[in-house]
């Protein structure tokens, strides 16, 4: 199977809106989709997985986490914890046709080469076991709990790298 990795483009919004409601559940992942592609700063780094010109994965990194959102008291402590720049991934999504084919490990692992000195750290549901074995096998470790993150119900893991 041909994998095609390149950078997101306005085209593909109809693509992408889909594959991130049927898989995300918040179906927004904090960024507009036009934001994303224009990136005239380069903060943002967005790029798909395609399979015969189907979009069947992507990746939103930010890059420089904090020139684009307010940091959080909690995102200052870990900025001062480990002197560096922080990163983040607020969204890595893969169809579930192409699950385990290394599509979201690939996805990863490019945002990461762009950004080698930050320290990179994403928010999980604490249900979403999946998601937490992936950003291990990334090499990412869990390092804090945020109580009621996403409700009153639902905690976020924080992964760290
Ligand atoms: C999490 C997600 C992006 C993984 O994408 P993927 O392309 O299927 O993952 P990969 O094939 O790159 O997996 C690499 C490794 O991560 C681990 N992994 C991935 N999915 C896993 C799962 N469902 N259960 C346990 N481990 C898993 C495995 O170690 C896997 O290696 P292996 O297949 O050789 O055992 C995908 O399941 C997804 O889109 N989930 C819904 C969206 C989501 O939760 N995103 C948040 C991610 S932070």
């Amino acid at each position: 199977m041909d994998i095609i990795y390149r950078p997101l483009e306005f085209s593909d919004l109809y693509e992408y809106k889909n594959l991130l409601s049927s898989l995300f559940s918040k179906g927004f992942v904090g960024v507009l989709f036009k934001e994303l592609c224009d990136n005239p700063n380069g903060y943002f780094f967005a790029q798909g997985a395609f399979v015969e010109d189907k979009l069947v994965g992507f990746i939103v990194g930010i890059k420089e986490y904090g020139k684009v959102r307010q940091l959080s008291e909690f995102e200052n402590g870990l900025c001062a914890v480990t002197g560096k720049q922080l990163a983040n991934v607020p969204a890595v999504v893969v169809h579930e046709n192409f699950h385990r084919k290394r599509i979201g490990l690939t996805l990863l692992n490019n945002f990461l080469a762009k950004i080698p000195d930050s320290a990179t750290f994403v928010y999980v549901p604490h249900t979403n076991l999946a998601a937490q074995h992936f950003l291990e096998t990334a090499g990412f470790c869990a390092n804090a709990t945020l109580r009621k993150f996403y409700d009153e119900f639902e905690d976020a893991l924080v992964f760290m790298k």
